[in-house]
């Protein structure tokens, strides 16, 4: 992102594959209002490697295909194990079996969880979402995990609170990236209490009907699908309800490249690049961008109010 001066988002033709994972045939074929189908149209249907579990939610679901799990899975952003994308061998060293999730700030009950009671306690549901890199990539993911909104009920946030930061890890001991020291650990991210109630922000516990690797963000991490990914904080040990907005690992080292709003928008460039296009991992092909990565109608609302010098940050 920051420190790298050529596009190291461009894929090699090696990790290019053909889309051969499609969701559940049933749920597609039904979105497609049971219209009959020929498997001339869509091909790759009779090589679907994941099947959508029953617990998907309906209102999430995308009629176009996933991203090829394998490069979703190796083809990934966490600067604590280095800044290369090839970072996912590394990653395996976090141990992630003894988690908890610590819940403090302006709430009327703080608390820590224990990862797998919380996930127990509010129960998973799948959703696919679209994912947009700020750095151009974008993705289709199967996630699993529950709606940010549902720890408000458990933690019950103040009259003050208007804000929630997150926390990943710190220890450079398993992280060797946290050992450079000019990346301002730990990596950090914040949202909106309104953003928080807004039923798309969801935590993802796992993806592809598996539990969450490593290198993806196990065992708890954020996806904000009108958001560039870099709001999408991996590896949570600590949630606190502020009065104040909180400063994001990229906003602090770059606060005219990257902001606290970052939401998706093919007319606002990015100081080095534009956005006006994505590259669909696996695809080999760009398409347009969509404003709020194609979530418009789900959030815009969220933004009406905001004053005009705060509306001309919203997209960076
Ligand atoms: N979270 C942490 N803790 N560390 C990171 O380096 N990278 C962000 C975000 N969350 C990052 C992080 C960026 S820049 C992106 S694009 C997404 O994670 C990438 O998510 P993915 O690797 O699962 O595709």
């Amino acid at each position: 992102m920051y420190i790298k001066k050529k596009k190291s988002w461009h894929i090699s033709e090696a990790l290019v594959t053909d889309e051969s994972c499609f969701r559940n045939r049933r749920l597609f074929l039904n979105s497609l209002g049971k219209t009959v189908l020929t498997l001339s149209l869509y091909p790759s249907l009779s090589y679907a490697s994941y099947e959508a579990s029953n617990k998907l939610n309906k209102n999430y679901f995308l009629p176009s295909p996933y991203t090829n799990e394998k490069l979703a899975t190796t083809y990934t952003n966490f600067y604590e194990f280095g800044s290369s994308k090839n970072i996912w061998r590394r990653a395996s060293k976090l141990k992630v079996d003894n988690w908890s999730i610590k819940i403090d700030g302006l709430v009327k009950k703080k608390k820590t969880f224990d990862i797998n009671n919380l996930k127990k306690l509010i129960g998973l549901e799948e959703r696919i979402y679209r994912f947009r890199c700020v750095e151009g990539w974008a993705m289709v993911i199967p996630w699993l995990g529950f709606p940010v909104n549902k720890i408000l009920n458990l933690v019950d946030p103040d009259k003050g609170a208007n804000y929630l930061k997150f926390e990943t890890f710190y220890d450079p001991k398993i992280a060797p990236g946290q050992k450079q020291n000019w990346y301002p650990w730990p990596y950090v991210e914040g949202i909106t209490l309104k953003e928080a109630k807004n039923d798309l922000a969801f935590f993802a516990t796992g993806m592809y009907g598996k539990d969450i690797p490593n290198q993806n963000g196990a065992p708890l991490r954020l996806v904000l699908p009108w958001k560039y990914g870099f709001k999408s904080i991996k590896s949570i040990v600590k949630i606190t309800f502020t009065k104040e907005k909180p400063i994001g690992l990229w906003e602090k080292l770059a606060p005219k490249e990257y902001g606290f709003w970052a939401n998706v928008n093919p007319n606002v460039p990015h100081p080095r690049w534009s956005q006006s296009k994505e590259q669909l991992l696996g695809a080999n092909k760009y398409q347009k961008t969509q404003i709020y990565n194609g979530y418009e109608e789900n959030v815009s609302y969220l933004y009406a109010n905001l004053s005009k010098q705060e509306k001309l940050k919203l997209f960076r």
